[in-house]
């Protein structure tokens, strides 16, 4: 097979890929000098100081540095991941380990949180899709005004400019968008298709149709349980991945007010006797006990965006936390807040894997093996088309539970309703079981609705199924080790320890079944858990021994609610107790959205940056 066109191709192969290095990234150029800071010559004080340059980080640093009168650090624990390798949408599955936090003392498997410039963005599976509008108006529901699905659209607009797919595709796998309902045209941040979908995915989305599942014409309209097409955070160009660091830092290069601190961790937000926030201590990565510690003062506001890990440890840390995890770390109370570290949810994920007898030409299996196939992939990709344009997959079904089991939904409701908050970690007190108290009647009134989703189910031709539960009644908890606060905080997912989750998933299981089925034209059958495991019990402990704690969607761990019922955060996201603290990621969630969180974060945390604006005018 190595012909002189083969060579020719994998030699113009290398040379695309070596020019991409130079179009990626012009800021090696040009001009990084002025915003990625040394150490020695940080300024004593800035205006901002936002803690964390992952996703949110970047966009909030980026959007309050456009005042040039403000000074803006931002102090990032990882570094710049400059190897363009990063920009394929082969990336999308990779999640390269040096820009990850090291969490192998966590028991759970599957288990990432981003180290790196830019954060999840940088690293994650570029899928882009949104959460019904019921998602977001559950967030209102909680005291939120200005929360809701119309407070947040405009936020999702101004972060995104939208290119339909290719026209042929388009026809050949009838994909429908509405760019006035749900998108913006000059935004950072880029969503648009591959160009190549695997047939199989036809005869999938068909059979969900053919089982009743609505067919959304845009899924990130706000729409409710459907199956629809999403586009990838990618640019429609090039193809490459399109992430907070290309769309809010790197055109922010002239700006001098825009400083870029890497390589160091912020350890404590340090406060005045008014519990002002008045600086952040912060350590060189990797430095010993009290080593390289200096200190930057805030003239306005501190912005904690150091993800859904560390956003709580850094509180926890500074004395703003729930007392009896900080006096285990000995740590000085300077506010009870028991929400915060509590209130932890991700979208857990289980598996169903079906073989297709009469699987149809080509398939996402079959192609590893034909070298025609890789040859006509490989020649495509020169104009940066074909298979290996797709990343995780474009196609998926978010299910609301009367779609998922319309006989067995009123049940599990009415389960869910008579529940008190027996099944929540030890974290929880009085005050934040009442906050999950009501966080439990905004589901269950979801759960007898087909507004917004209990099962997410990606497909994209291949037999195997990732479904992850939407909408847990689960929570987690993420605290301090009591014997050492500056090492990775001790995680527990509580996974299903709700057994209203165990409850969904049965059904979820048997609704996949019924999917499957009416896929007569692939012949499936069933691996696992296997066409024998069918009564509720071995289905309910197949899936408690299958089942993965994480979709790398964690969140939630600061949450923007009322006080009095386990509230970390105000609706400004201003930080209960104290002054001149706000969070500004994925921490600030209460309920996680039925959707993949990235495009969330970007609507969150352009809010964000709004509010703090307008505070400080
Ligand atoms: C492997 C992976 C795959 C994913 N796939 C998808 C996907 O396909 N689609 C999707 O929509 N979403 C996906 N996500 C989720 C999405 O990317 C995240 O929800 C989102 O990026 C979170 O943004 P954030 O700003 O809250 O946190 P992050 O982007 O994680 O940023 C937090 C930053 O703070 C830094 N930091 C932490 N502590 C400190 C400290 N003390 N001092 C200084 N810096 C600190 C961290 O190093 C990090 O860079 C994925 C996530 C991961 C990790
Ligand atoms: C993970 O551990 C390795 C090896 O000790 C270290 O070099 C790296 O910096 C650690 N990563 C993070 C994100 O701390
Ligand atoms: C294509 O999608 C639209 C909904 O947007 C639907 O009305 C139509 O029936 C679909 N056509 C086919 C062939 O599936
Ligand atoms: C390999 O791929 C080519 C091109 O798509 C196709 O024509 C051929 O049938 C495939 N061969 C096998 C054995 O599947
Ligand atoms: C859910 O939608 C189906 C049709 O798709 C409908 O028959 C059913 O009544 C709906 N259920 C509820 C509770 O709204």
């Amino acid at each position: 097979m190595a012909s002189p066109r083969n060579m020719l191709l994998a030699a113009l192969t290398k040379a695309l890929v070596l020019s991409g290095l130079c179009v990626g990234y012009p800021s090696l150029l040009n001009g990084l000098h002025e915003r990625l800071i040394n150490a020695r010559d940080i300024a004593p004080s800035y205006d901002y100081i936002v803690v964390g340059g992952g996703q949110s980080g970047l966009v909030i640093g980026s959007r309050l540095s456009e005042d040039t009168s403000s000074t803006v650090l931002v102090v990032e624990y990882g570094y710049l991941d400059n190897n363009p390798s990063v920009l394929e949408p082969s990336s999308a599955v990779q999640y390269p380990s040096g820009d990850l936090y090291n969490l192998t003392s966590i028991a759970n498997q599957g288990v990432y949180a981003a180290a790196v410039v830019g954060g999840g963005s940088t690293i994650n599976g570029m899928m882009f899709n949104r959460g019904a509008a019921e998602d977001y108006d559950n967030w209102e529901a909680l005291n939120n005004p200005g929360w809701g699905w119309d407070g947040i659209l405009p936020y999702f607009k101004k972060s995104t400019t939208f290119t339909p797919p290719d026209e042929a595709v388009a026809k050949d796998f009838n994909i429908t968008w509405d760019i006035d309902a749900a998108w913006g045209t000059d935004g950072p941040i880029h969503a648009s298709y591959p160009s190549f979908y695997w047939p199989g995915a036809k005869i999938q989305l068909q059979a969900f149709k053919d089982i009743g599942i609505p067919y959304l014409n845009e899924g990130a309209a706000g729409e409710g349980s459907g199956v629809y097409w999403n586009p990838d955070a990618m640019t429609a160009d090039k193809r490459q991945r399109s992430y907070a660091r290309t769309g809010y830092y790197d055109p922010a290069t002239s700006r001098t007010n825009f400083n870029l601190l890497t390589g160091y961790r912020v350890n404590e937000v340090e406060f005045d006797s008014n519990l002002h926030a008045t600086g952040v201590t912060l350590q060189v990565r990797g430095g010993a006990n009290g080593e390289g510690v200096t200190t930057v003062k805030a003239n306005k506001e501190i912005i904690l965006c150091a993800g859904w890990l560390h956003t709580p440890q850094v509180l926890q840390r500074s004395g703003v936390g729930p007392k009896a995890i900080l006096d285990a770390a000995q740590v000085p109370v300077l506010v009870d807040l028991p929400g915060v570290g509590a209130n932890f949810q991700d979208h857990a994920v289980a598996q169903m894997s079906y073989q297709y007898t009469t699987d149809v030409n080509p398939n996402p299996r079959g192609v590893r093996t034909n070298q025609t196939f890789q040859q006509w992939s490989n020649e495509q990709w020169l104009d940066r088309k074909g298979p290996r344009s797709i990343g995780v997959g474009n196609t998926l079904a978010c299910v609301g539970l009367p779609h998922v089991d319309p006989t067995g939904y009123q049940a599990i409701v009415a389960k869910i309703k008579a529940q008190t908050a027996e099944y929540l970690p030890e974290i929880y007190t009085d005050v934040t079981k009442k906050g999950w108290l009501a966080q439990r009647d905004i589901l269950a009134k979801n759960f007898a609705g087909n507004k917004s989703g209990v099962i997410e189910i990606p497909f994209s031709g291949q037999g195997n199924a990732a479904m992850s539960l939407e909408k847990p009644l689960s929570r987690g908890s993420v605290t301090l080790q009591p014997g050492d606060k500056y090492a990775e905080p001790a995680l527990d997912y509580h996974l299903l320890a709700n057994p209203a989750d165990v409850d969904i998933m049965v059904s979820v299981f048997k609704f996949a079944r019924t999917w499957y089925a009416a896929q007569t034209e692939l012949t499936p059958q069933e691996q696992s858990p296997g066409a024998s495991v069918t009564t509720d019990e071995a289905l309910a402990k197949a899936i408690q021994q299958g089942m993965g704690p994480s979709t790398a969607h964690g969140c939630c761990t600061a949450a923007m609610m009322p006080r009095d019922i386990g509230g970390v955060v105000a609706s400004d996201l201003t930080v209960y107790g104290v002054t001149g603290l706000s969070v500004g990621d994925i921490s600030m969630m209460p309920l996680i959205p039925a959707t993949h969180t990235c495009s969330t974060v970007y609507a969150l945390a352009e809010k964000a940056a709004d509010l703090i604006k307008a505070r400080h005018k």
